[in-house]
């Protein structure tokens, strides 16, 4: 069983070696391992169960250091970097040859991101390598905001998970590359997409592809809980089920319902906050997706700031297939 702590040192000891250690960051816990080396990437792909055409995210702490991993910046994307890392963003940057095959699954960009989160920031500084990272769940289901979640996933299957509290964030990174010149968003994410056009004008956006094999974090099924999800209109679905009989649980944004039997009902942001709703997002999903209920009853949020990216989430998890 992985040991949960905050040791620095440990963790470090670990990765040397080539083992995997779950790292947490200010959107999700990631499942980490030594970006340079071969058998530890395969390791990641392993315990994830993830298929080796989906690309990880390779993780570092400076801008300097990136050079030795990618060519040129595109002059949008250098801007973006400075502004909003470290941070929840992720730049699809020219692959330079030191970069497994493998962490890209083959293309000729690699994904590059600077968290924000103290510890990991720490970790990363002490490594004389970067990290490839994904989201540290299983693959295809609700990504990790707390050490317990990881554990309760992935705890059997490696050794050390560095234990960074709650994600503040709560939502993935946002994805930013160039595309015929472009500034194009390939997944919504924990950066608010303002901030991004705010800063580079208007930008393409290439996150609702529903299946695309070069990044299934872009597939329609995805981020999906096991029980029966349903997304609409909580004032019409709470009833209809009430009359079904069926145990359910609803999500919504802020509204509660008076119910007279006990389900389990919960308020992203009882004030309507997108911040706050994207982070309580996939904790509350969870906790849901673990209760007795059969099926859990969702609405959408309204689509400005944050609540973009959790529609895509929440889309993705209705999808079926
Ligand atoms: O917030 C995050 O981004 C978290 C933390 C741990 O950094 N990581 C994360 O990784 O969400 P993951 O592997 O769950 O999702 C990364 C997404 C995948 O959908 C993958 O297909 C896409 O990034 N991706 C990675 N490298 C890519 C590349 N070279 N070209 C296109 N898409 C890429
Ligand atoms: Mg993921």
């Amino acid at each position: 069983m992985a040991i949960i702590g905050q040791d620095i040192e440990k963790a470090k000891e670990f990765l040397e070696a080539g083992q995997l250690v779950a790292i947490p960051t200010e959107t999700v816990y990631g499942l980490a391992g030594n970006a340079l080396d071969v058998g530890a990437v395969a390791k990641i792909f392993e315990t994830k169960n993830r298929p080796s055409f989906d690309p990880l995210i390779v993780h570092t702490d400076s801008i300097e250091k990136i050079g030795a991993f990618v060519g040129e910046i595109p002059d949008p994307l250098r801007k973006l970097g400075e502004n909003f890392w470290p941070g929840p963003l992720t730049l699809l940057l020219e692959k330079k040859a030191i970069i497994p095959d493998l962490v890209t699954a083959g293309l000729n960009r690699v994904a590059v991101r600077l968290p924000r989160h103290s510890l990991t920031r720490s970790l990363l500084e002490a490594l004389d390598f970067p990290l490839a990272a994904p989201s540290a769940n299983p693959f295809g289901y609700i990504s990790p905001t707390r050490a317990t979640h990881v554990e309760k996933q992935l705890g059997d299957k490696i050794p050390y998970i560095l234990d960074g509290g709650s994600c503040v964030v709560g939502l993935e990174s946002t994805i930013v590359g160039m595309e015929d010149g472009k500034v194009t968003v390939y997944r919504l994410g924990g950066l608010d997409l303002n901030q991004i056009t705010e800063l580079v004008g208007e930008v393409e956006i290439k996150s609702h592809s529903s299946s695309n094999p070069a990044a299934p974090g872009l597939l329609k099924s995805h981020y999906a809980p096991s029980k029966e999800f349903v997304l609409g209109n909580l004032d019409e679905l709470v009833p209809e089920m009430l009359q079904r009989g069926k145990p359910f649980g609803v999500l919504s944004l802020s509204k509660r319902f008076t119910l007279d039997c006990p389900a389990p009902q919960f308020q992203l942001s009882p004030s309507g906050d997108l911040v706050e709703a994207a982070r309580n997002l996939f904790d509350y999903l969870r906790q849901l997706d673990q209760s007795g209920v059969e099926l859990i009853l969702a609405e959408l949020m309204p689509e400005k700031g944050l609540g973009r990216a959790i529609n895509d989430r929440l889309r993705r998890a209705a999808a079926k297939g």
